[in-house]
């Protein structure tokens, strides 16, 4: 028989829009399940409050407020599945403090377990945050990389705040901050060159 988590993971699947589930929920799922593990919280709700965490904003009019819309579409669905109050109530608390900039802050082990995982997951996906940003509203190159750089430094330094989910993404913070930061160097650095200084290049 189909176990409740499955037929939710499908169902949550088929609401979102393949590349949200691709490359937001799928990867929050990822470091959500491994820092459940190591910090030894209840795998399937860590799982349930993964998959419901955004719920809220596969509709993209709710993106602002989806944190807040997310509570009851999250609570209608566990009720759907005569999940306990208990879980119930855990899952929407999740949902509500998720973001940490908005909404309450997390107050449980799991909730701090989604906040952390969803900034996690945006250091596997760098390229699809650049195109995510310009995809949307009519945005600078300039104006996009600074978005993604500010949207990292604050995933960093506020969202991720549990000791062992910072070990495990430090590396990869790292190199990022070393390609954006030559990339920013680059362009402030960058004067196109006059016919006199290709001379005195050429010339040393
Ligand atoms: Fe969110
Ligand atoms: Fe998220």
């Amino acid at each position: 028989m189909t176990k409740k988590i499955d037929k939710i993971r499908q169902l949550v699947k088929a609401k979102f829009e393949e590349k949200d589930w691709k490359y937001h929920i799928v990867p929050v799922l990822k470091y959500a399940k491994k820092l459940a593990r190591i910090y030894r919280a209840d795998e399937e709700l860590v799982e349930l409050a993964a998959l419901l965490h955004d719920i809220g904003r596969v509709d993209i009019k709710h993106d602002e407020d989806h944190h807040i819309v997310g509570i009851l579409e999250a609570e209608k669905i566990l009720k759907k599945f005569n999940y306990p109050e208990k879980i119930i109530k855990e899952v929407k608390h999740v949902v509500e403090s998720h973001r940490t900039s908005q909404g309450p802050k997390p107050k449980t082990l799991v909730a701090k377990i989604i906040a952390n995982a969803d900034a996690m997951a945006h250091f596997d996906i760098l390229p699809v945050f650049f195109w995510w940003r310009k995809s949307r509203k009519e945005y600078s190159f300039e104006d996009t990389l600074q978005w993604v750089e500010n949207k990292l430094k604050n995933d960093w330094k506020k969202k991720i705040t549990l000791p062992k989910a910072k070990k495990m993404v430090e590396k990869k913070y790292k190199a990022i901050r070393l390609i954006l930061d030559s990339l920013k160097n680059y362009e402030k650095d960058y004067n196109p060159p006059t016919a006199s200084s290709h001379f005195s290049l050429r010339s040393k």
